[in-house]
């Protein structure tokens, strides 16, 4: 069969990336431009700001994810994008120039849950084995989800109130760390004891997930403390935290690996840079003895290279979009993007 190359493009969140992804697996060229120092300022992203850089700096990825590669864009099979979820100003972008390049180029135009990119991220280095179990954590997601095969997607639960990312960074706030505030909460919890007693969410029997229980409970013990006048071991609580928070993961992963028979456990989401959650998730599929993978760090953050992985089964199922494709801040791993409505390019 040929090769077929995708030029991948993403600018959900702050990031600006593109790549060029052969055969839904090898890196021929990628591009990741970080606006993460200039959010940093104001201690968090802000989407006008980050719509503007991502405008400013599409072209100059494009120049250089081209000018890294042996492949001509007019070699290219298809542009693919993500166009949901995200910041709806970011993945216009994105989508924009995406519909732009399939326009000049006169390519199939494919469309890319970014969450289906983390998943397919770990296609890079090592092979999706299904049946799968995928912890999904980032700063907007937690699920846990069965895979059967490519694109087929089964639920088990998912987080009733905040996700686990988003957890890391508001206790992060709180402790007076710096954006982005999860590796700030592990490197500060490196330091510390599990020495807090924190409330464990309840266990209800089911695979949903629950953190804003725990993050209110230290809003409140950081407000009490400070008004007493007591000191806080931030490294104590950043340790303590950090523990109950990665055991509601994996506590539910064991229940679904002892009801789920699976080949292999993957991670995907900007959370599984925690070198704490991998190492305690490991522990749970040693127990179970069933694989585990993870990213290489540098595809566990936002990238292009996932995504040309993701778009490659929708490009051999000739899963193309028209020009009419929109973004979507929201959106279901269930979501069907498009129908092979192009299939006669
Ligand atoms: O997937 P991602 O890059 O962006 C989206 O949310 O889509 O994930 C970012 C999230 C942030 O909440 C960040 O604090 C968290 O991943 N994160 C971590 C670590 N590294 C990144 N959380 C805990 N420990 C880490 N080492
Ligand atoms: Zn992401």
């Amino acid at each position: 069969m040929k090769d077929v190359y995708i030029l991948a493009i993403e600018s959900s969140c702050d990031e600006t990336s593109m790549a060029i992804v052969k055969n839904g697996k090898e890196i021929e060229s990628l591009t990741v431009l970080t606006q993460m120092d200039t959010h940093a300022l104001y201690g968090g992203v802000v989407p006008e700001i980050a719509s503007r850089m991502h405008t400013e700096n599409i072209t100059v990825v494009l120049e250089e994810t081209l000018k890294k590669s042996s492949i001509k864009i007019e070699d290219i099979d298809a542009i693919a994008v993500t166009y949901a979820p995200g910041l709806l100003g970011s993945l216009l972008v994105g989508v924009e120039a995406a519909k732009t390049l399939a326009l000049v180029y006169n390519k199939p135009l494919i469309a890319v849950n970014h969450m289906i990119g983390h998943i397919y991220a770990n296609n890079i280095e090592d092979d999706l084995e299904f049946p799968l179990l995928a912890l999904i954590v980032s700063g907007g997601h937690t699920d846990l989800v069965l895979m059967e095969g490519d694109y087929q997607f089964k639920i088990l639960g998912s987080t009733l109130d905040d996700a686990i990312g988003e957890a890391f960074d508001k206790v992060a706030r709180i402790l007076g760390l710096k954006y982005p505030g999860g590796p700030n909460v592990e490197r500060l919890a490196k330091l510390g004891k599990n020495t807090y007693n924190l409330p464990k969410p309840v266990n209800d029997d089911s695979y949903n997930f629950s953190f804003s229980g725990l993050k209110s409970s230290i809003i409140n013990l950081v407000h009490n403390e400070q008004q007493r006048n007591h000191e806080i071991n931030k490294e104590d609580l950043a340790c303590s935290f950090q523990t109950v928070a990665i055991d509601e993961l994996t506590r539910k992963l064991d229940k679904a690996l002892a009801e789920f028979k699976v080949k292999k456990v993957i991670l995907a989401g900007g959370v599984s840079a925690s070198m704490y959650l991998r190492e305690e998730v490991k522990k749970i599929t040693d127990k179970h003895n069933v694989k585990f993978s993870v990213p290489n760090m540098k595809y566990c953050t936002d990238n292009a290279a996932m995504i040309g992985c993701a778009a490659y089964p929708l490009y051999l199922r000739k899963e193309f979009c028209d020009f009419d494709l929109n973004p979507k801040s929201q959106i279901s791993l269930l979501e069907k993007t498009c129908k092979s409505n192009m299939s006669s390019l």
